[in-house]
């Protein structure tokens, strides 16, 4: 079977699911998206307002703004990458989502990973670095160094909702960006090119 094929089998377990009690506030499940051949993967929070009203992860402000960081790497997220969140439901209100929502929906996340079985994973913010790498990883002191595991890279960086609310955080991000790109190069295509980030 295909990464889609066994994607599209894992889906109505996904939206199926009653684990937390997250779901009756939420109008949707948020799978994920993106092309499940990709070899990266972002992982975000949990869905916003306008996910849970479209079904789709990333596409209020926050991923707009993701959207342009891809654009500068030259990856289009129907063609280079997957993109995924903790939680699947929406935390009423914005809330973070609870470690023990974090806990029941990780198994989702951990299956959805083990399928596109990505060689880098960039891990968008405090939550995903915290369900995927250390508990009580601080993103501050983490973010920018590749962590090594399970035969993966991940890369802790900042959520694009913290760069919405402190645009000083926009070079970092691109620092770990770029990073991400010379990995990409480097293990998956060397002829991968971006304007914004030439190879050098
Ligand atoms: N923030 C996230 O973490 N995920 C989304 O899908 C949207 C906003």
């Amino acid at each position: 079977m295909t990464r889609a094929e066994r994607m599209e089998l894992l889906r109505p377990q996904v939206l199926a699911c009653q684990a937390c009690g997250l779901r009756p506030s939420a109008h949707q499940v948020v799978f994920g998206e993106g092309q499940p051949e990709a070899r990266v993967a972002f992982v975000g929070e949990g869905p916003g307002a306008q996910e849970d009203a479209a079904g789709r992860p990333f596409v209020g402000p926050a991923g707009q703004l993701l959207d342009k960081m891809l654009e500068a790497m030259n990856f289009r997220r129907e063609r280079d990458v997957y993109i995924l969140n903790v939680v699947k439901c929406r935390p009423p209100g914005n809330r973070a989502p609870e470690t023990s929502e974090v806990n029941q929906c990780l198994p989702h996340l951990a299956r959805q990973l083990e399928i596109l079985d990505p060689v880098i994973v960039v891990l968008l913010g405090s939550t995903a670095v915290r369900a995927l790498i250390h508990a009580e990883a601080r993103i501050t002191r983490v973010r920018g160094d590749w962590v090594v595991r399970d035969g993966r890279w991940w890369m802790p960086t900042y959520h694009p909702a913290a760069l919405l609310r402190n645009p000083e955080l926009k070079r970092p991000v691109w620092s770990d960006l770029k990073r991400v790109l010379d990995k990409y190069r480097e293990l998956v295509d060397p002829s991968h090119d971006s304007p914004h980030y030439p190879i050098s």
